[in-house]
């Protein structure tokens, strides 16, 4: 099933669910089979492809599904300083309880991390992110705060472009922020993730009997602790 079907699958099916029952009673016919189940039809319309365009906004670290577009560091200064330095400060230096996007050099959030110490407060875009596109993805759904997904494609290359710029990853002389060039930046800490590969659990639910001896409760969540209940031998 190609993507679109997919999601046009789910979007029809949340369609049929959430219509009131006034609607169904009203437009749609329903009936019982021969075996007793019940069943509809015409509830609701086909999504339409532009309907779905804007649900579908996805984009992956690798730069798939990034948008046809482009944007300049001029355009993006000017929203950022409209739209998003009251929060973030006019030189992406953040404001109380509102990130940085210049955080602190790699090496010293690293360090910061391994000594146990919080590393909340000098995050940023330089230190956080490993992908570029993740960077777009993040803006363009929830950015700016009070306006989320009101930029275009364009004025959200150009912000995510300056942002860029403003954390110190790339500097003041590209022309054309678009895919090819988010694609192409390697973030100071592309290497700082990997990819979990455990393997999922896959224990049988026990609610009930579970275990052959009396599990002993080695800690309690009440008491600021990890629970483990015994140990499963
Ligand atoms: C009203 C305040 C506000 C405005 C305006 C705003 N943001 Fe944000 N921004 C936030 C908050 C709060 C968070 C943290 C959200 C979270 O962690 O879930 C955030 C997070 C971010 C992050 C992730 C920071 C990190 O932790 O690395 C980026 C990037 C970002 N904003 C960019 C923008 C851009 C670009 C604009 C303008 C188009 C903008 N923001 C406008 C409040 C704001």
């Amino acid at each position: 099933m190609s993507k679109s079907t997919m999601y046009k699958c789910i979007a029809g099916l949340v369609a049929g669910a959430m219509l009131p029952a006034t609607s169904i009673a009203g437009t749609a016919h329903a009936s019982m089979s021969a075996e007793g189940s019940r069943s509809i039809s015409n509830v609701g319309s086909p999504v339409t492809d532009e309907q779905l365009s804007s649900w579908d906004i996805s984009v992956f670290f690798d730069g798939e599904n990034l948008p046809a577009g482009t944007g300049t560091l001029t355009d993006g200064e000017e929203i950022y300083q409209i739209q998003c330095a009251m929060c973030h400060g006019e030189f992406g230096e953040g404001a109380s309880g509102y990130p940085k996007m210049l955080g602190a050099p790699m090496d010293e959030f690293i360090q910061t991390a391994q000594d146990g110490e919080d590393n909340v407060s000098i995050r940023g875009v330089n230190n956080l992110w490993a992908h570029a596109p993740t960077l777009y993805d993040f803006i363009r759904r929830a950015m700016p705060f009070f306006a989320p997904q009101s930029l275009t494609p364009d004025q959200t290359y150009a912000v995510t472009g300056y942002v860029l710029l403003l954390a110190e990853v790339i500097d003041g002389d590209v022309e054309d922020i678009d895919a090819d060039y988010l694609r192409s930046i390697t973030m100071p800490s592309a290497d700082n993730f990997y990819t979990d590969t455990r393997p999922d659990i896959k224990n049988v639910r026990c609610m009930a009997d579970c275990y052959d001896y009396e599990p002993e409760v080695k800690a309690s969540a009440l008491g600021g602790a990890d629970v483990s209940v015994g140990a499963v031998e």
